[in-house]
């Protein structure tokens, strides 16, 4: 199942920034996350607070949450904020499996260009391009994939993965 093509109100579709407005708006939201995350180790705690924070500064994102390793070869829906996420993705399918199975970022500029349900998996029919981050602990093993959709084509780019990667890395990836 997945969810309708129809906004709820608490849901607008996606605004592009420039380069230079996108950095600025990184730069305020990573400030927030490490400020509001300092000493706290919960990570449930601390990826709802990556979704809302990242939310707030960056307007094409649309649909933002976890994916949790959840089994060999699976992950499942962990803390988001968007319209209904698929619950369960094996590594074979979409651009969350191949972030996780790859442990690389992928960037998608067009959603519609790929092979639906390998390639891509299309929880809401409004997304139209997309970012996945692999997540990874201290040891350097796989605990979730980080993904981002958003209503426009072409939201996403080596800006994006720059903060992205970096953030992610230093809150799980550091003792
Ligand atoms: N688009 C993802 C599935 C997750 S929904 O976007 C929240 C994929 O292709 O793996």
């Amino acid at each position: 199942m997945s969810a309708s093509a129809e906004m709820p109100y608490f849901i607008k579709p996606s605004l592009n920034l420039s380069e230079a407005d996108k950095r600025e708006a990184y730069e305020q939201a990573v400030q927030a996350i490490e400020a509001n995350l300092e000493g706290e180790e919960d990570t449930t705690l601390k990826m709802a607070t990556i979704n809302c924070l990242l939310k707030t500064y960056l307007p094409y994102y649309y649909w933002v949450g976890f994916y949790l390793k959840s089994g060999p070869g699976r992950l499942s829906v962990g803390p988001y904020q968007g319209t209904l996420g698929c619950l369960h993705i094996d590594f074979s399918k979409g651009v969350c499996g191949k972030a996780a199975r790859e442990q690389k970022t992928q960037l998608v500029s067009d959603t519609h260009a790929l092979e639906q349900e390998s390639e891509h998996i299309a929880c809401d029919p409004n997304s139209r391009s997309e970012i996945v981050v692999p997540v990874l602990n201290p040891a350097g093993e796989l605990i979730a994939v980080f993904d981002v959709d958003s209503t426009l084509e072409n939201s996403f780019n080596e800006v994006d993965q720059q903060y992205l990667e970096l953030m992610l890395h230093r809150v799980f990836g550091l003792e």
